[in-house]
């Protein structure tokens, strides 16, 4: 079966009902609503309730992108989830997607992490299989319940990150230069322990010291990784303009990676490109790693920013430290 092109079908996304502000922020731990504004443009986020799980989540962003598709369930071969916050750790979040969802048990279903540049890994992974023609619609989705894994006693990571799901159904075209036009991915070398949990995996489990110790929580140098993450993103963006022989400016709209005003508003004037083509939402729910771009992605469809024909730039960074890129045209 020769390879053909994949197209966005439908798009959804789903935030948890609890608001969580930097008002309420500054009563937890030492900081302010202006510290947090300031330095990271932040000011508010959703918190998933306590029975709230991963897949929960991720399930309402499917639904949503399903009907926006109008498609259901047994349409779907394939389910591809993005989620450093699994349910458990084993098995993927996309078996519990899958059975929550009643996907057919012939649908592949597995889970891919690469933190905040997963949804786009998760995406160029689904579009490949489907290019293949040995599947003919997937489900992508990016979720985290980030909440889970952040040490609410340390005000230089609690204030930035969130919980939430998006979700997008991908399926194939013939029609020309419609849909995923191409994709980066990389990874910056060295830099695995700027951002990461240092105990609960293979190398160092658990142990009630680590436990006290809080290290089964995530940890951040925070300055090191901003530095990097506007290097990354903007090279992300610039290798894959290039290789596709496109300037910035033909660019209708940048979906970044929410993580930090600032670092879009860098990233805006190393690509000379205007903050009115950026789209931001960073201010209502944080850093949700994963979902951050679908939820974006979704909000940006719906809110009716993105025109048939539009070239959509999605770029993302995250721990690893990982980066990506995707250029899609409606
Ligand atoms: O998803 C991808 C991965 N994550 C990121 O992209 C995040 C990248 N990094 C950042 O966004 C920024 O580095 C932060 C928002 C995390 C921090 O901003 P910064 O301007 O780099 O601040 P800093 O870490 O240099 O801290 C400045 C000061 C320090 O105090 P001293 O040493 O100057 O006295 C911190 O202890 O601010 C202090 N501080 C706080 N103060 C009030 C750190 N966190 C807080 C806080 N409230 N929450």
């Amino acid at each position: 079966m020769p390879p053909c092109s994949t197209v966005i079908l439908g798009t959804g996304s789903y935030a948890p009902e609890r608001v969580l502000t930097n008002a309420e922020l500054s009563r937890m731990v030492d900081t302010s609503d202006e510290w947090i504004v300031t330095r990271s443009g932040i000011r508010e986020r959703r918190i998933a309730a306590a029975n709230e799980s991963t897949s929960d989540m991720g399930v309402q962003a499917a639904r949503r992108a399903l009907a926006d598709a109008k498609l259901t369930a047994a349409d779907i071969d394939l389910l591809v989830v993005a989620t450093v916050t699994p349910d458990l750790q084993m098995p993927a979040a996309a078996c519990f997607i899958q059975q929550k969802l009643g996907l057919p048990g012939a649908a592949a279903c597995f889970d891919v992490n690469a933190a905040c540049s997963g949804f786009i890994y998760a995406l160029d992974t689904a579009c490949a299989m489907l290019s293949s023609g040995r599947y003919r619609r997937a489900l992508v989705v990016g979720v985290e319940k980030l909440s889970s894994i952040v040490d609410w006693k340390d005000r230089t990571t609690c204030v930035l990150f969130g919980d939430g799901a998006g979700a997008v159904v991908v399926g194939t075209t013939d029609q020309p230069d419609v849909g995923l036009i191409g994709t980066r991915l990389g990874m910056i070398s060295d830099s695995v322990d700027l951002l990461c949990i240092p105990n609960g995996g293979s190398n160092a489990p658990a142990t009630p010291a680590s436990i006290a110790a809080g290290s089964h929580f995530l940890k951040m140098k925070g300055k090191e990784v901003f530095k990097l993450a506007v290097r990354g993103m903007d090279e992300a963006a610039r290798d894959i303009l290039e290789h596709h022989h496109l300037r910035a400016d033909q660019i209708a709209l940048v979906i970044p990676h929410q993580a930090n005003l600032r670092i879009i508003e860098a990233i805006s004037q190393y690509l000379e490109l205007p903050m009115e083509r950026f789209f931001v939402n960073v201010d209502r729910y944080g850093n949700t790693s994963a979902a951050s771009i679908p939820i974006a992605l979704d909000e940006a469809r719906r809110g009716g920013r993105i025109k048939a024909g539009d070239l959509t730039l999605l770029v993302a960074f995250g721990a690893g430290l990982t980066y990506g890129s995707a250029l899609i045209r409606w």
